[in-house]
């Protein structure tokens, strides 16, 4: 089935009134972004799309889940690109909505006091590496939640443990809104899109390849019956050969991101790693499945 083009074009927001007033009576589906959209962005949309009738796609790169010496200043910002590549997608039109405010929007006094708690989640693998930035994640979530009153918002599941925290806090705080994790999208060669591999170059992107073959190969010790110390181990070899310097290998339950001693209940685990290659940090995750 083709997809008419779309007509006109969706409202820019700038401001917490225009945001209010673009927004109409109809089922609502939110997809929250730092910008830097690529492909991977365009899949949330695109799901949000098939969703609902008025779609919300906020741009905005949140200080408070970056640490210090974090990449906050050098994280890019092109707004010009990002409403041209959504433009060019004919995803959005007449009705839609991309909200992207300043800090001073989003955070009117200042960095708030009273901020989410991702609780243990927050506090293992990602959340050991990078103290805070999940609850700095579930934060603005919260807020842009309240601002743009959205039926479904839809995540990314390269962010697995962000996912995992977003449906955790949804649940635990009875937030109205149903989650969605859309598929990672990966480029031929297999490594996951990410705005931050636009910091590669030739040579380091040919050595982040490892993120996707070592989840390849702990699938592979999995599928062969191998303890969960077993996929552990397959997936950081591959990692240390390619010598992407490895932050964080989790193989953990999908819904609690707790650590696996024995099989997991269900048979699937989540397997995640974070790296640096160059001066760049990368994340991949994959399930994985024992007969
Ligand atoms: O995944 C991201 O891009 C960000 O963490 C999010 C969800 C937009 C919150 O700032």
């Amino acid at each position: 089935m083709t997809t008419p083009a779309r007509t006109g074009a969706p409202t820019l927001a700038r401001t917490r009134d225009q945001l209010d007033q673009a927004l109409v009576p109809a089922r609502r589906a939110v997809v929250m972004t730092m910008g830097a959209l690529h492909a991977g962005h365009l899949a949330l949309v695109r799901e949000a799309r098939a969703r609902a009738e008025q779609v919300v796609v906020t741009i905005f790169v949140n200080p408070l889940q970056f640490g210090a010496g974090e990449d906050l200043d050098r994280y890019p910002r092109d707004l010009d690109g990002d409403l041209a590549l959504l433009t060019a997608a004919d995803l959005l039109g007449e009705g839609d909505v991309v909200f992207a405010p300043t800090p001073e929007v989003v955070y009117p006094d200042g960095d708030p006091v009273v901020r989410v708690s991702a609780g243990v989640i927050g506090t293992v693998h990602e959340g050991a590496v990078r103290p805070g930035h999940l609850d700095g994640v579930l934060t603005v979530v919260l807020k842009l939640l309240h601002l743009t009153g959205p039926d479904v918002a839809l995540f990314g599941r390269k962010d697995v443990q962000q996912l995992v925290a977003v449906t955790r806090m949804v649940r635990d705080l009875d937030v109205p809104v149903e989650v969605v994790g859309v598929p990672t999208v990966r480029d031929a060669d297999g490594l996951a899109l990410s705005s931050r591999n636009a910091y590669l170059s030739d040579d380091e992107r040919v050595r982040a390849l490892a993120l996707s073959r070592s989840l390849a190969a702990g699938r592979d010790a999995a599928a062969a019956g191998g303890t969960p110390d077993d996929v552990r181990a397959a997936t950081r070899a591959v990692l240390d050969a390619a010598g992407v310097e490895t932050d964080d290998l989790a193989l953990v339950d999908p819904t609690t991101f707790a650590d696996l001693d024995g099989r997991p209940a269900g048979g699937t685990a989540v397997l995640a790693v974070a790296g640096r290659v160059g001066a760049t940090r990368l994340i991949d995750n994959s399930d994985v499945r024992w007969a």
